[in-house]
């Protein structure tokens, strides 16, 4: 292959090598099945202490000058893995050791719960994107953490998400948020708040700055109790969100201090899309992520950062490609994640950006 296919190759938002040939067969499938194929695979994988493997296969060797240091750790480079891919915490080594320099797991609420009817996930491939309405589907706050507390720790940096359990009422939102907290928060180097799920009723409303407020002062109470050291503490936020509720929820962040914000969540629009109308009204609610997200998230950053100058941005929603990772890193972020890209290119996802990055 010559350079310059390397390059295009490298740039684009296609799958490569097996994937492409294995892809179809995976669209023959509802996209959760395949998903959960998918988490099949990676916990064998896991389970076979098959990291190394993985490793060889899959993780990019990212020049140093792509580390970077944010809220007290250091990450090989930037990309990692968002919230939601592993909900339950089960096969985070396992991803940790296919190219992402951190995995953040769930999210998890302090009750077990089963999330919506199925199906809840489609794709919208002519958009390279998805529409989900999961529901936080999850064993539990106390599963996971007994999960996280066998982690081996031989690489990477692993975030935990907590939500609101979908029985809770939204007046008892912080204690059970500090529920969660308190089971995850020994386990995990941080911990991010999350009030942006449109699939929770109600949740978003926890984003005002009087209902976060308590939630993130017993969150950080909770969290820290059995630790040493502080937890990392970040909040997640939509996209949806009118600007000067970004603003405000930057401020409460700088005021009670904390490591950073995790912009953006998927979004309850429907545009830009291809995709024809009457589709995406038989899909029905739920939260669209990938290439469509691209111009309000990065928005959302350039917002965030002009607010909070000494925050850790994670910049998340829509990154598919090299160039994608440089505008985020040059609009401010400090820490990239992506979802929808990794399950549209595969395996390799992660090795082809920071590849395409470290050539720059
Ligand atoms: C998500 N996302 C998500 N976020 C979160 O904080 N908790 C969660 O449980 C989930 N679950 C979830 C499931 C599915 C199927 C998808 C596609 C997404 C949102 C995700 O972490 C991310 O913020 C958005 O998807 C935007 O990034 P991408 O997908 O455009 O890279």
């Amino acid at each position: 292959m010559s350079p310059k296919n390397g390059s295009a190759e490298r740039g684009s938002a296609e799958p490569s090598g097996l994937y492409r040939l294995l892809r179809p067969a995976l669209y023959a499938l509802p996209a959760e099945t395949a998903h959960n194929l998918a988490m099949g695979a990676l916990q064998a994988a896991q389970a076979a202490g098959a990291e190394e493997l993985l490793e060889g296969l899959y993780a990019p060797e990212a020049e140093p000058s792509l580390s970077v240091e944010a809220f007290g750790h250091r990450f090989a480079h930037p990309l990692g893995l968002a919230a939601g891919f592993d909900k339950d915490a089960v096969a985070f080594e396992a991803l940790l050791a296919s190219g992402f320099s951190f995995v953040e797991v769930g999210t998890v609420t302090a009750h077990p719960q089963r999330g919506n009817p199925r199906p809840r996930l489609f794709r919208l491939p002519g958009d390279r994107a998805l529409i989900n309405r999961m529901g936080f589907n999850n064993g539990g706050a106390e599963a996971a953490a007994r999960r996280l507390s066998r982690r081996k720790r031989a690489r990477g940096v692993l975030g935990v998400n907590i939500g609101k359990s979908k029985t809770t009422p939204e007046a008892d939102a912080a204690s059970d948020y500090a529920f969660s907290a308190g089971q995850v928060g020994p386990h995990a180097d941080y911990l991010v708040v999350n009030v942006s799920s449109p699939n929770t009723p109600g949740l978003r409303n926890l984003q005002s700055v009087e209902k976060l407020e308590p939630i993130l002062r017993q969150v950080r109470g909770a969290a820290d109790r059995k630790r040493l050291t502080p937890v990392p503490l970040l909040v997640k936020i939509a996209p949806d969100l009118a600007d000067e509720d970004v603003d405000a929820v930057a401020q409460l962040a700088t005021h009670l201090k904390l490591a950073g914000i995790v912009a953006t969540n998927t979004t309850i629009k429907r545009e830009p899309l291809g995709t024809p109308r009457d589709r995406i009204d038989a899909i029905g609610a739920g939260g669209l992520s990938g290439a469509p997200l691209k111009t309000r998230s990065l928005e959302v950053l350039r917002r965030l950062r002009a607010a909070v100058p000494p925050l850790t941005l994670i910049a998340v929603g829509g990154i598919e490609t090299a160039d994608d990772a440089r505008q985020r890193l040059e609009a401010g972020a400090n820490l990239l994640q992506a979802y929808t890209a990794y399950v549209y290119q595969g395996p390799t996802f992660a090795k082809r950006l920071i590849d395409g990055l470290s050539e720059r």
